[in-house]
């Protein structure tokens, strides 16, 4: 078939592979689109559809969404499994907070008779951390209060706040994607009330180095809230850098920590994350949270928070997969930013709106698209996912890049 014919052409001649495709990035058009064809099997690998990814429909390759894609932690299973006859009450995991307390290092309390949470927790549980971002921004972000935080960024805080009367100040990112500290530091105003460091960013997967958070908070004013998102913490390359910033609340009311359980332990579907701060400033928290965590949601996190293999296993998938994407992209030229996070971004020098459709239209795959979410508009965000997952969607790529 001509397929096969394709695949066993040579690149033409006085092209590099690597440079070929520099070439085509740099919008060198000299070859038919017949050779681009060719070239573009060539260098592709599987195509999308055989690909069987966890907790999607076969041929879907789902790298939008930092999602893990090794499936749930097998603990987490079995702890909905044995909670499933019983979802007619109410009860939820009780032990939850003091197990969240202890792994930060946290003061632990113990539960009063008849009370829905342990008065005077040094914890909250959100339905996913977004219910903690939107606590946050209920508490503290109305009728003209300010926040500052840095763009592009993941914004989830300013998206409740807006509706309240909140505003904000963008403050761009520094060279190498970095969160620029020093001049969020000065954007603070008497009016502002929340500052937010999203770490590692999102969609950069830049980490702010906790003595620069440290720093941070050590220097704005007290009365500023410094909330610390940590949605991706947990992947970064070095175990000190995963502790993050719970620390400085013991020193500091001002600041509260976000942690999700939908990431490292892959229970993304069961929406439940949690917030760290000292009692006072989580009793407030609660006041501006409506939702409740399930049982079913709490059990499945307080069993799969203990399976430290799974969690390795979701690091090692996901470092596996950008060690691929980085030589991949090198081998293409494609700007790429280091990640220390779940998720890369990568510049592809085409516009992003085109190459996520057809992506998505063309080969099934599904990418954060940089140009519709930050402007970016040659930019996207990509998940690491299964291997076979990564080599479909390198696939998929080379061949949109060289037929746009
Ligand atoms: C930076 C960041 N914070 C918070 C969240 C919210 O996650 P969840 O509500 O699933 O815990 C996300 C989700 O993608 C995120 O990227």
């Amino acid at each position: 078939m001509a397929d096969r014919a394709e695949t066993t052409m040579e690149a033409p001649s006085g092209f590099s592979r690597r440079g070929f495709i520099k070439g085509i990035l740099a919008g060198a058009g000299a070859v038919s689109l017949g050779s681009y064809e060719a070239v573009a099997q060539m260098i592709s690998g599987p195509n999308a559809r055989p690909v069987r990814g966890w907790g999607v429909p076969e041929g879907l390759v789902r790298l939008s969404g930092n999602e893990m894609p090794i499936g749930p932690s097998p603990r987490a299973v079995e702890a909905v499994l044995e909670n499933v006859y019983s979802f007619n009450r109410y009860n939820r995991n009780r032990d939850i907070y003091a197990r969240i307390a202890e792994r930060h290092g946290l003061p632990v309390v113990e539960w009063a008779p008849n009370s829905f949470t342990p008065p005077g927790a040094w914890v909250t549980l959100g339905c996913g951390s977004s219910e903690v971002l939107y606590a946050v921004a209920s508490a503290y972000l109305r009728d003209g209060a300010e926040m500052v935080e840095a763009t592009p960024g993941y914004a989830g805080v300013f998206r409740v706040a807006e509706p309240n009367g909140g505003t904000v100040k963008w403050v761009p990112l520094a060279s190498g994607f970095q969160q620029d500290l020093d001049a969020m530091k000065a954007a603070i105003t008497e009016n502002t009330r929340v500052v937010v460091i999203t770490n590692p960013g999102n969609p950069t997967g830049v980490l702010v180095p906790s003595d620069a958070v440290k720093k941070f908070v050590q220097e704005v004013p007290s009365d500023v809230i410094v909330f610390v998102d940590e949605a991706y913490i947990e992947f970064s390359k070095n175990p000190e850098d995963r502790i993050g910033a719970a620390p400085l609340i013991l020193d500091h009311p001002n600041v509260i920590v976000a942690r999700t359980f939908s990431k490292i332990m892959g229970m993304a579907g069961l929406g439940v994350g949690y917030g760290l701060a000292r009692p006072e400033v989580i009793e407030k928290l609660n006041q501006n949270k409506g939702g409740r965590p399930s049982m079913l949601s709490t059990n499945a996190a307080a069993a799969g928070m203990e399976d430290h293999d799974y969690q390795d296993r979701a690091r090692k998938v996901t470092w596996d997969g950008q060690e691929y994407f980085s030589s991949q992209f090198d081998e293409m030229g494609i700007d790429y930013v280091p990640s220390q996070s779940s998720f890369m971004l990568i510049n592809v020098h085409k516009d992003a709106d085109e190459v996520v459709r057809k992506l998505r239209e063309e080969y099934n795959v599904m990418v954060g698209n940089g140009k519709r979410r930050w402007e970016m508009d040659t930019w996207l965000r990509v998940t690491a996912g299964l291997q076979e997952e990564n080599e479909a969607f390198m696939a998929a790529l080379k061949k949109v890049l060289v037929s746009s």
